[in-house]
């Protein structure tokens, strides 16, 4: 049955030639990613977007990825996700409405300092667009960091949204540990808008319901079943598991650790388990081991792009119908791409 969707993924690519490029996350299955003409992190992908010249660009990813792409790439190419059930539950932990009101009370609380809201990729288009709308930027993994010097730059406080751990763990790598406040207004115990606005970085109070799950116990069972191991992993885990690993990254650098490691080195993986299988396969030579054991660390977002989704968007594609177009409407349009920028040009 797989001999048979490879062929048929495979003649509908040689069908439609230049006209398609498939961009696939590190997340997707391997049946994806043995499609695409780029395998990468978030930001990385947004890259390839931007820069692609295909009519048609095929996202093996969620749907805020391919919001971004839509976003970023020219008005006559069309963005195609090839199953509308591939949403990133983090992304759904900051609704643009319920930001903006957050936001109200907050610089309410500030109102003689600048803040500059700041949102991780993963978020929705009309997130992004209310970040650029007050002066802020969009960043990913790779360059959060970046993204809270440009912030300090121009304005006294960071409201980051909706990663608490990316927050926490990109404030403690520019040694602004001290400043954190956390934002949960559903907190009965949390703190008000006028405690949150005394710290120079506020975080809202979403996570990823995959890295969340690692525990520091993972990492101290692994080093004692494997004393030689390393042990790498996202800045999406908690504090405590950051703080326990050799290396922190985003998904291209979790690569490029592995890529670059000795023969016969182990290597610890504390992200998805669709990257750490892709690992296995691509560095035999690297004895690589899931986290947490059999744990299912598993998005099902992103396992939401089934490959038979994906013959059928490429078929249909051939015939001249297009399916699962994912287009963001104009008004946030312009505004999110000036938030995606900033972000490129940092
Ligand atoms: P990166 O690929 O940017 O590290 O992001 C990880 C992720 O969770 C994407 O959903
Ligand atoms: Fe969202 Fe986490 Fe899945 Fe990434 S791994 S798409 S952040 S749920």
């Amino acid at each position: 049955e797989e001999d048979e969707r490879t062929e048929r993924i495979e003649a509908a690519l040689e069908e439609l030639g230049d006209d398609v490029v498939v961009l696939g996350h590190n997340y997707q299955r391997r049946e994806i990613v043995e499609h695409a003409d780029f395998i990468g992190d978030s930001y990385q992908l947004s890259k390839e977007a931007a820069e692609a010249d295909a009519e048609y660009v095929v996202f093996g990813g969620v749907t805020f990825m391919a919001e971004s792409a839509d976003i970023i790439t020219d008005d006559d190419q069309t963005v195609i996700l090839p199953s509308m059930e591939a949403s990133c539950p983090m992304a759904g932990m900051a609704e643009a409405l319920q930001v903006d009101s957050a936001w109200a009370e907050i610089t309410a609380a500030a109102p003689d300092e600048d803040i500059v809201p700041i949102t991780y990729m993963n978020s929705y288009a009309d997130l992004k667009a209310f970040c650029a709308s007050h002066g802020g930027l969009v960043c990913t993994s790779s360059n959060a960091h970046r993204a809270f010097e440009y912030a300090f730059e121009r304005g006294d406080k960071v409201l980051f949204l909706p990663d608490k751990h990316l927050g926490e763990n990109t404030a403690y790598r520019l040694g602004m540990e001290d400043e954190i406040a956390k934002w949960d207004p559903w907190d009965p115990d949390g703190k008000d808008a006028e405690e949150v606005a005394e710290s120079d970085i506020i975080l809202w109070d979403g996570y990823c319901q995959v890295h969340e799950r690692f525990r520091e116990t993972h990492i101290e069972e692994i080093r004692a079943d494997h004393p030689d191991a390393q042990v790498v992993v996202h800045p999406e885990c908690r504090r405590e598991v950051v703080e326990a690993a050799d290396v922190v990254g985003s998904t291209s650098t979790i690569c490029e650790t592995v890529a670059n490691a000795d023969p016969g080195e182990t290597w610890a993986i504390g992200t998805e388990i669709h990257l750490t299988n892709h690992l296995q396969r691509w560095h035999p030579e690297v004895d690589v081991l899931p986290l947490c054991g059999d744990a299912c660390m598993d998005c099902n977002a992103m396992r939401q792009i089934d490959p038979n989704y994906l013959t059928w968007v490429l078929e249909e594609l051939v015939e001249g119908r297009e399916r699962n177009v994912i287009e963001v409407a104009p008004e946030e349009k312009e505004l999110a791409e000036v938030a995606l920028d900033r972000m490129l040009d940092i």
